[in-house]
C-alpha cells in the first residue's frame, strides 16, 4: 500500500468527486429519514495543502485553487460551502477528504462508518473525525464493506468506494463490492469513483458495471485533457448507483461548468445510463373493451 492521498487532495478528480457527494447527500435530506454514509476507503479525512505532501505535486493548483470561493450551481454550492466552512480566513489551505464533506453535511440523525486499511492513515482519520459522536472508524478491508456492513439500519445509505487503483483487479474489486451491497440493500445509492487514463483501458469495467445487476447506473465522467495518454490521470469518472432525482440534471449543467474552470487543453465530459431505469410496467387495472378498429378508407 505506497498511495497516500494527501499528494492528491484537491486535484481535479477530488473537485468531481466531492462535489457530486456533497450535492447528493443534500439531495437525499428532502426527507426527514436517517441516512447512513459509508466510505470504504477513506483516507484521513482533513488535509492540508500547504504541507509537505500536497507541495510536493501542487496538482491541488489544477484543482480546488481553480474553483471561485461560492457558487450558485446546484452542483457546486454545497461543495463549496464545506470547503469555505475549514477556511473562515479565505483561501483553500484545509481541504476536505470524503469523510468531512459527508460530515459536514449530515444532519444528527445521519451516521457515519468510515474504513481505512493503512495503519497511520488510520490513525489521522481517527484524529481528525474523533470529535463527532455520529463516527465510526473501522480499521479494515474496504472491499468487505458491501458483506459486513449492509444492510444499515438506516432504510437509506450512500456507499462511497473510492480505492487507490495501484492494482489492476481493483476495477473488478469495485464491482464485487458495488454487487454484495445492493444484494443486501437494493436500494442503496452507491458511488465507484474511477481514473481515466486512456479511455480505451475501461472497457472491460464499462461492461461489468453494465451487467452488475443494479437497478439504475448513471456515469458521469470528466477530463481535463485528452483521454488519450495512458501514462498520466487525465480525468475521472462516477459510476452512480441509483442517484436521487435530480442529481441527473444538476450533472447536466454542472459538468460543462466544471469543464470551464478545470480544462487544461482537450478536455471534455460524458454524462449517460450505463443502466437505464426499467420502464414503470404498466397498471394492472382491467383494460378497457378494445373498440373494433375502423377500415381505413382505401383499405381493400
Ligand atoms: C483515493 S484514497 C481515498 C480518498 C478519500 N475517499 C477522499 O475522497 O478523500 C484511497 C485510500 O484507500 C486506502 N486503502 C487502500 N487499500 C485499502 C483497502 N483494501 N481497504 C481500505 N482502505 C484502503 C488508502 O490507504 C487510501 O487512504
Amino acid at each position: 500500500m505506497n498511495y497516500r492521498h494527501a499528494y492528491h487532495a484537491g486535484n481535479f478528480a477530488d473537485v468531481l468527486k466531492h462535489a457530486v457527494l456533497a450535492r447528493l447527500l443534500k439531495l437525499l435530506q428532502r426527507k426527514e429519514a436517517p441516512v447512513a454514509y459509508i466510505d470504504s476507503h477513506s483516507g484521513v479525512g482533513l488535509y492540508d495543502l500547504q504541507g509537505v505532501e500536497a507541495g510536493k505535486t501542487g496538482e491541488w493548483q489544477a484543482g480546488i485553487a481553480r474553483l471561485p470561493a461560492n457558487s450558485a450551481s446546484a452542483l457546486l454550492a454545497d461543495y463549496l460551502q464545506v470547503v469555505a466552512a475549514l477556511n473562515p480566513q479565505g483561501g483553500e489551505r484545509y481541504y476536505p477528504g470524503s469523510p468531512e464533506v459527508a460530515r459536514q453535511l449530515l444532519r444528527e440523525q445521519d451516521s457515519l462508518q468510515l474504513c481505512e486499511k493503512h495503519p497511520a492513515d488510520f490513525a489521522l482519520l481517527k484524529d481528525n473525525l474523533r470529535a463527532d459522536e455520529r463516527v465510526v472508524c473501522h480499521h479494515r478491508d474496504g472491499w468487505q464493506v458491501g458483506k459486513a456492513l449492509f444492510p444499515t439500519d438506516e432504510k437509506r445509505a450512500v456507499l462511497l468506494i473510492d480505492p487507490p487503483f495501484e492494482a489492476e483487479d481493483e476495477y473488478s474489486s469495485a464491482v464485487q463490492t458495488l454487487q454484495d451491497t445492493i444484494a443486501r440493500m437494493r436500494q442503496a445509492v452507491v458511488v465507484i469513483w474511477y481514473p481515466i487514463k486512456a479511455e480505451r483501458q475501461l472497457n472491460r469495467f464499462y461492461q461489468q458495471l453494465a451487467a452488475c445487476g443494479a437497478p439504475k447506473l448513471l456515469r458521469a465522467e470528466l477530463w481535463v485533457r485528452p483521454a488519450d495518454n495512458a501514462a498520466s490521470l487525465n480525468g475521472s469518472g462516477l459510476a452512480i448507483v441509483n442517484p436521487p432525482w435530480p442529481l441527473e440534471d444538476d450533472l447536466k449543467t454542472g459538468l460543462p461548468e466544471l469543464l470551464a474552470v478545470l480544462d487544461q487543453g482537450g478536455g471534455g465530459y460524458r454524462l449517460d445510463w450505463l443502466i437505464a431505469e426499467a420502464a414503470e410496467p404498466p397498471a394492472k387495472t382491467a383494460a378497457p373493451a378494445a373498440k373494433k378498429p375502423r377500415k381505413p378508407r382505401h383499405a381493400r
